[in-house]
């Protein structure tokens, strides 16, 4: 298994439909050949990164290389790993915009950096802490508040559900004692039956 990133200018800038067909004809060849990975674009400029078996990842930047959408691929790294960083992506993409840049901590250190050819071709690490920022399962501000939200709403609905519980056992401790008080037969049978049921109420067992 290799990865291969590269950064390249694109021919002319590419209209939203010009990039979704590419989208679209990657996704569907990567589906099929075993790829994954990620497209960055941002003022003309591309940087993706590949992974999947060797022969088949390396065929593919040759194929990339020709294609005259773009010019000037410069691959940054090549590199034998040991599994995929982008599993879930037949190829994940991002349009990366200056304010978008702003918001990724690994570039905080960097200052101002541009999504442009010039500074992705010269610092690798820059190419290195994009690639981390949005390998992170979690990059997205949104995804990040719906996941937030589904685990709140299930931490609501076990609540909800150990409460009803409780007070269900509460309701049969309290109508036991009241039925065996009116019959007369309140014994010690029924009080250690309602200390354990208390017990468990208080320390939230399940019933
Ligand atoms: C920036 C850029 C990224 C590309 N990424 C991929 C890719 O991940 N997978 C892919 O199959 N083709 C990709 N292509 C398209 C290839 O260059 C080529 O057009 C395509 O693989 C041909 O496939 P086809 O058999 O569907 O015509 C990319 C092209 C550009 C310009």
């Amino acid at each position: 298994m290799i990865q291969v990133s590269y950064v390249s200018r694109a021919s002319t800038p590419l209209s939203p439909e010009q990039l979704l067909s590419l989208l679209v004809q990657s996704r569907r060849n990567n589906t099929a050949a075993g790829i994954t990975g990620l497209l960055l674009y941002g003022n003309a400029t591309f940087l993706q990164v590949l992974e999947g078996e060797a022969e088949v990842v390396d065929a593919l930047v040759e194929r990339i290389g020709r294609d005259p959408r773009h010019a000037g691929v410069q691959v940054i790294g090549r590199k034998v790993v040991p599994s995929r960083q982008y599993a879930d992506w037949s190829m994940c993409f991002e349009r990366v915009t200056p304010q978008a840049l702003g918001e990724i901590d690994g570039l905080r250190d960097f200052g101002a950096v541009d999504f442009r050819f010039e500074t992705l071709a010269r610092d690798a690490t820059v190419v290195e802490a994009l690639m981390d920022h949005f390998r992170a399962p979690h990059w997205d501000p949104l995804v990040r508040e719906l996941d937030a939200r589904d685990r709140l709403i299930a931490q609501l609905r076990k609540g909800l559900v150990q409460a009803r519980g409780r007070a269900e056992v509460a309701t049969l401790v309290i109508e036991s004692l009241v039925e065996a008080g009116r019959k007369g037969a309140l014994g010690e049978e029924h009080l250690r039956l309602a200390e354990s049921a208390l017990a468990q109420v208080r320390h939230g067992l399940p019933g």
